[in-house]
């Protein structure tokens, strides 16, 4: 089905300033910013809700409507016509500990961009557009990652998240409330939601559209990830009078679990995604025996099965690895890979190229909000090239050109879906 886009969406499309958006994002990137010129933005701190209360300035001189919801997803509404279902776009305002500038803010920023660019082109449509600032997307504070669009789509009530702690033992659920406290001028909306559809513009966060000089990319779909919480239990003991013989040092065995766990997922054709990013040791001290270890394991592949068959192996694989000690393993979060509709993902490209912008299709290694939205509506996303390929680093960038380039896309896609048949 080849929809292309209207005069209407090209005429919004290109009322998008490149100096607008540029200047919000960097606005946005001191909120949060690091000496090294990255972002420590974590979901829920005191550095998140000051730029949320930044995101609901612009929007409200604007004079959009600003909600919130249970979970925190903050909701800006450029009203349209009659009571027909929104568009939805949007992603997220947290960022990784050591984030870039660009991730997540940008799509958010993209859609506020977008339904600007449609008001100063004087464009009255007949749905209203949103966007939204998912809750927690990134997990490095409290994992799992994508809690504000998991609790909205019904993958997994809010209430499940509530007492999972960060690293200083705050419980989710009050640095939740203390947001949404801080927010307490802000009109309430109940969790969830049916938007006619949902575009999310992200940065690409690989390589590929860089190295083959692709302006944008129409997202085929998101590779399915399982998430698992490791805890070794060992004995602590004096490091110089307990003999090697006898032991249950729980780091020794954490560092067998993560070896027998690398061959079990050792793939000649480098598809399997496999990374053990935390780790923490107790007592952590240098000269006892560890007696507690926790590590997480952060599983994804494109393929159904082999993400069920691997990933449903890793507690046995884990279990007889680190005898004497004992292993908990918890699978925190998982999601099966998903493909995006191709009404969406051919909407994209025609509008891109109607742009005159090079586009090209790419599956999401990286997983997004879109992957439960997509459970919800039809759902699709939209790339643009990152420098390198490098995100969930300081040295995260993105050319400006290529952002408009992106928010263009957008706006005369979302343009094109409120034109739309219902
Ligand atoms: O981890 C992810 O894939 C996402 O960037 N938070
Ligand atoms: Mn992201
Ligand atoms: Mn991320």
């Amino acid at each position: 089905m080849t929809v292309r886009p209207s005069e209407r969406a090209l005429k919004a499309a290109a009322a998008v300033s490149e100096e607008r958006l540029w200047a919000r994002l960097m606005e946005m990137a001191r909120y949060g910013a690091r000496p090294d010129g990255g972002v420590c933005r974590q979901a829920l701190t005191p550095e998140d809700r000051a730029a949320r209360r930044v995101f609901v300035e612009r929007a409200r001189e604007r004079g959009y409507a600003v909600s919130v919801d249970p979970a925190a997803n903050l909701f800006v509404r450029r009203d349209g016509g009659g009571n027909r279902s929104a568009i939805l776009t949007g992603s997220h305002m947290d960022s990784q500990p050591a984030g870039g500038r660009f991730d997540g803010i940008y799509g958010v920023l993209a859609g506020l961009e977008a339904i600007d660019a449609i008001g100063d082109a004087g464009i009255a449509l007949p749905r209203p557009i949103e966007v939204v600032a998912w809750t927690n997307e990134e997990g490095g504070r409290f994992a799992p990652g994508a809690m504000g669009s998991m609790a909205w789509s019904g993958h997994t009530p809010l209430e499940a998240f509530h007492d999972v702690t960060d690293a200083d033992g705050t419980r989710f659920v009050d640095a939740l409330e203390e947001t949404l406290a801080a927010e307490a001028d802000l009109d309430r909306r109940p969790l969830g939601g049916r938007p006619h559809a949902y575009l999310e513009a992200h940065i690409e966060q690989g390589p590929v559209l860089e190295r083959d000089g692709v302006d944008l990319a129409a997202v085929t779909g998101i590779q399915g990830w399982r998430w698992f919480r490791v805890e070794v239990t060992g004995r602590g003991a004096h490091a110089g009078t307990t003999p090697l013989a006898g032991r249950r040092d729980a780091l020794q065995a954490a560092v067998r679990a993560i070896e027998a766990l690398n061959r079990l997922m050792a793939d000649p054709d480098d598809v399997v995604r496999f990374t053990v990013g935390r780790m923490v040791v107790e007592p952590n001290s240098p000269n006892t025996v560890p007696e507690r270890v926790v590590f997480t394991i952060d599983f994804r592949h494109p393929d159904l099965d082999a993400l069920t068959r691997l990933g449903d192996r890793i507690p046995e694989v884990v279990a007889g690895a680190v005898r004497p000690c004992e292993a908990e393993v918890v699978e925190t979060t998982a999601n099966p890979p998903n493909r995006f509709p191709e009404t969406i993902v051919s909407l994209v490209e025609q509008c891109a190229r109607a742009l005159g912008h090079s586009v090209t299709r790419l599956p999401s290694g990286a997983f997004h909000d879109a992957s439960f939205v997509a459970s919800v509506c039809p759902t699709g996303m939209i790339f643009v090239p990152c420098r390198d390929g490098i995100s969930h680093h300081p040295d995260e960038y993105a050319e400006p050109h290529h952002l408009a380039a992106g928010a263009r896309t957008l706006t005369a896609a979302l343009v094109t879906l409120a034109e739309g048949d219902d």
